[in-house]
């Protein structure tokens, strides 16, 4: 089939390198030529394992193509899917859908043969309607069908997901765009996929409840790590305790910092304002987004009493700065908040993350990206481990410190308390 993706960002990409993995021709947009100048000479501009190679294989067998010419793309293809950007507004709960709305304008003026339109963008529920509204100004209603497809990969593991997803979600009312897409999507649903259809505006909120759903864990097993702190538990042997109760499930059920990323955050937001425009209260995700909110602050003032409120000329650490291992993506990290908090207070920063410097922390002073692990650690007085990458999991810090006394706060648990302090290092974790 000849598909277009709209947006070649980590949903973009990704799902457009392995649409053309499974024999697809496929031309992959974008505005930012600069980005697209990079692909076509398969420089990748995100971090994602295994994607180079996916890219200069389909780029080379010519299914795969990048371009900026939205309009040619657009004529040249049966399917389009719509993958930009869907932020908050400015101070608001709301979903900025300018950038949505502003493709569909663009497709509505290609369209001359039948076309299925697909948002891929998370996008809250009527924004199909929305779209197909904006395109039946131009276009005769039976020349094409807008479908929600919701993208439920997850950074970082995101070609996997993509080709073993748990289930593809096709919203549509329409049995021709079904067939057609349940046969794009055949080669994954034999490989163990389920296929569910359902109506438009379900599949837009099955996204929304899916990630408020996976927040919402999160958040819990976060407010319970600090009652653990409290009674001398480990919020460890919590999560294994309650997550292999099959009803309840053990992913998503590992204290760590506040979530952030690029869509946890923001589609909780746009969640509690399509309820509240339905005058609905959506109360648990608000306590989420409220509780998620105030993590950083706590964890601040953790840092503040392990160092005896004198965090000034301190020597900080952070490895990791990212939301999570496996992404180079910085958006909403809590990272952001706990950097320019703890240099403001004075602290020296050194910070190390295995995808680069970051430009996020540029002007700020006495915050410096190091280049390896061992140069981030040499005389710190305080290491915080704030990602969980793989290598940080066996970091001899004692001898990379050099340093008779040094802390460490593991925002990821992934050391030993009991290994670690045997070593005379002072260490503390979350929730235990
Ligand atoms: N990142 C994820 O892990 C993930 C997972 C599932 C769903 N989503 C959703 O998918 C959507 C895209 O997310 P992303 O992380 O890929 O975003 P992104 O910011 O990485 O990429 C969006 C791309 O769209 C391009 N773009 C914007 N307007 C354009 C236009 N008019 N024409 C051509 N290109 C245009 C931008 O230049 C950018 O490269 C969002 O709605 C997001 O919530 C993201």
């Amino acid at each position: 089939m000849k598909l277009c993706m709209i947006g070649t960002g980590y949903v973009g990409l990704v799902s457009g390198v392995c649409f053309a993995d499974l024999g697809n021709e496929v031309i992959c947009v974008d505005k930012d030529l600069n980005k697209i100048n990079k692909l076509r000479k398969s420089i990748i501009p995100i971090y994602e394992p295994g994607l180079d190679e996916l890219v200069k294989k389909n780029s080379k067998s010519g299914r795969l193509k990048f371009s900026t010419n939205i309009n040619e793309s657009v004529q040249k293809s049966n399917i389009i899917f719509i993958c930009v950007g869907t932020p908050t507004k400015k101070n608001k709960y709301e979903a900025d859908l300018s950038q949505v709305y502003d493709v569909a304008k663009k497709i509505s003026k290609n369209i001359k043969s039948f076309k299925i339109i697909i948002n891929k963008s998370t996008v809250p529920v009527m924004t199909g309607d929305k779209v197909e509204k904006i395109i039946s100004r131009k276009v005769k209603k039976n020349l094409f069908s807008v479908v929600s497809n919701p993208e439920f990969l997850r950074e970082g593991e995101a070609i996997r997901d993509f080709v073993y997803p748990d289930r593809i979600v096709i919203g549509t009312s329409s049995k021709k765009s079904n067939k057609i897409l349940k046969n794009l999507y055949s080669p994954l649903i034999s490989k163990g996929a389920k296929y569910i259809n359902t109506s438009r505006r379900a599949a837009e909120l099955i996204k929304y409840a899916s990630n408020a759903f996976l927040a919402t864990k999160i958040t819990f097993i976060n407010e319970l790590a600090n009652l653990c702190e409290k009674l001398n538990i480990n919020v460890e042997d919590l999560s294994i305790g309650i997550g292999t109760d099959k009803r309840i499930g053990g992913r998503f059920l590992r204290a760590g910092p506040a979530y952030g990323g690029s869509c946890f955050p923001k589609d909780t937001r746009a969640l509690v304002d399509t309820a509240n425009k339905s005058l609905t209260s959506l109360s648990v995700i608000k306590s989420v987004i409220n509780s998620n909110n105030k993590r950083s602050n706590l964890l601040l003032n953790n840092i503040s009493k392990i160092l005896k409120n004198r965090i000034k000329n301190k020597k900080i650490t952070f490895l990791g700065v990212t939301f999570k291992a496996n992404t180079d993506d910085m958006r909403e990290s809590s990272s952001l908040k706990m950097i320019p908090y703890l240099n403001k207070k004075g602290a020296k920063i050194k910070y190390y993350d295995p995808t680069g410097k970051k430009s996020e922390f540029d002007k700020l002073k006495n915050v410096q990206f190091k280049k390896n692990i061992k140069e981030a650690c040499m005389s710190s007085d305080l290491i915080i481990i704030h990602t969980e990458w793989n290598e940080f999991k066996l970091i001899d810090l004692k001898r990379i410190v050099n340093k008779k006394k040094f802390i460490v706060y593991d925002l990821r648990n992934i050391y030993s308390p009991e290994k670690i302090k045997k070593q005379k290092i002072q260490y503390f974790g979350i929730g235990r």
